[in-house]
């Protein structure tokens, strides 16, 4: 990535006419050896010299044949494009152009200081049911650092090529995603430089990069064109610019325009129990021990032979622990608990013990849930799976 780096220095130094060296990483194709847009037999020449060791080789521009290797056969095919006997050379990884990832998984990635872009970055995520990631400064960005225009700390920032805002807490894993979109406001025409310390930590190699900012006036500009350089082997796309205020309805325009699709929600399996095999109505807890029975639910359905008890409870054994958070409570009717962390209690009637909340019956009345649970033992089978 260094190495990378280094070269593109030299190609903004040949951009502004400062360099009559040969740059390999300038040679935008297979086959321009000596980078100067043009195939020729001078190309197949310099090739031909690399490939016995009397100039430095670049296989992305000089492995005509791309067959991972410099030999006569590269120059040969070199000097058959140069005199148009050969129509196209091969373009293989290792190019100059970085080849978009596959997976379609999104990230959102932004900062925020005074809380314009954060519901636009929100709006994103939510419509493309993406992760999220805030970008803060591990020193954060006091009212006083961001008084534009009096030398505040972000005017010295941005007026200095060298800074690069430490980040607070640890990178995202950008390595699952394929596409990371960028907020960030406008800040002296640019990004805030902690989007650059953010583009020069994270490994972005491949991954499709979408800038998105918000300002009080300025368009994007240069801002997102001015990031290229610090993840030049990323795929970027044309940055936006959002009016502060901007609805929810306008990204999700923007985010079809753009052709981003929303990631296929994760389904979860859902819990669900039957009593004498009857389905019956839960609203299930949130909490570890509702977790831990949906996974072993999943597996197998898990049957529980429950006997009742005082005239107020069915229980029965789990056969196995759950994690448990017991409480002193006081249950109604309806009311499924966890008790000693292995066994499952539905009631009929009321108790004051300590118990893990598991879930509540709803749709049924104390007639019917009389009818159904107090008239000797019952049996319960909890199953999961993910529901259509
Ligand atoms: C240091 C600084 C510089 C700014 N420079 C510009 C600017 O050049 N052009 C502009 O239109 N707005 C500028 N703004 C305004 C912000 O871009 C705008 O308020 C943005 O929506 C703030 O986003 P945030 O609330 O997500 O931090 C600047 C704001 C700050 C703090």
């Amino acid at each position: 990535m260094k190495q990378i780096r280094t070269i593109l220095v030299f190609c903004l130094v040949c951009a502004v006419g400062l360099c009559c060296l040969p740059c390999f990483a300038c040679a935008p194709a297979v086959g321009d050896a000596d980078g100067d847009g043009r195939v020729t037999a001078g190309d197949a020449r310099l090739v031909l010299r690399a490939g016995v060791g009397l100039e430095e080789a670049d296989l992305a521009c000089m492995d005509a044949d791309a067959d991972g290797k410099l030999s006569a056969a590269d120059a040969r095919l070199v000097l058959r494009y140069a005199v148009g006997l050969e129509t196209a050379l091969p373009v293989k990884s290792g190019s100059a152009e970085p080849e978009p990832q596959t997976t379609d998984k999104i990230l959102v990635v932004y900062f925020s200081r005074t809380g314009h872009t954060k519901p636009l970055a929100e709006y994103a995520a939510e419509l493309l049911n993406t992760d999220i990631y805030e970008l803060r400064a591990k020193i954060p960005y006091t009212d006083e650092d961001i008084r534009y225009y009096t030398d505040c700390r972000a005017d010295r920032e941005q007026h200095d090529p060298a800074a690069r805002p430490e980040i607070e807490g640890p990178l995202p894993d950008v390595s699952g995603y394929g596409t990371v979109l960028l907020g960030y406001p406008i800040w002296h025409g640019q990004a805030p430089k902690i989007l650059y310390t953010f583009l020069e930590s994270a490994d972005l190699t491949g991954k499709t990069l979408v800038p998105f900012c918000t300002s009080a006036s300025s368009p994007v500009g240069s801002s997102a064109d001015n990031l290229h350089p610090l993840a030049p082997d990323a795929v970027w796309k044309e940055g936006k610019r959002f009016a502060v205020g901007t609805e929810k309805d306008e990204i999700a325009g923007w985010l079809t325009e753009i052709d981003l699709k929303q990631t296929k929600k994760k389904e979860e399996p859902a819990l669900q129990m039957t009593i004498n095999g009857t389905a019956i109505s839960v609203v299930w807890e949130d909490n570890e021990a509702v977790a831990s029975l949906t996974k072993l639910a999943a597996k197998a359905p898990v049957t529980v032979q429950t006997t009742p008890y005082g005239g107020f409870e069915q229980v029965g054994a789990l056969g196995t622990g759950l994690p448990r958070n017991d409480a002193q409570t006081t249950t109604a009717a309806g009311d499924i608990v966890l008790y000693n962390g292995n066994q499952i209690v539905v009631f009929y009637g009321s108790n004051t013990w300590r118990y893990t909340r598991l879930g509540k019956i709803e749709g049924l009345d104390g007639g019917a849930l009389n009818a159904l649970l107090g008239n000797g033992a019952v049996t319960l089978t909890l199953s999961a799976s993910v529901r259509s």
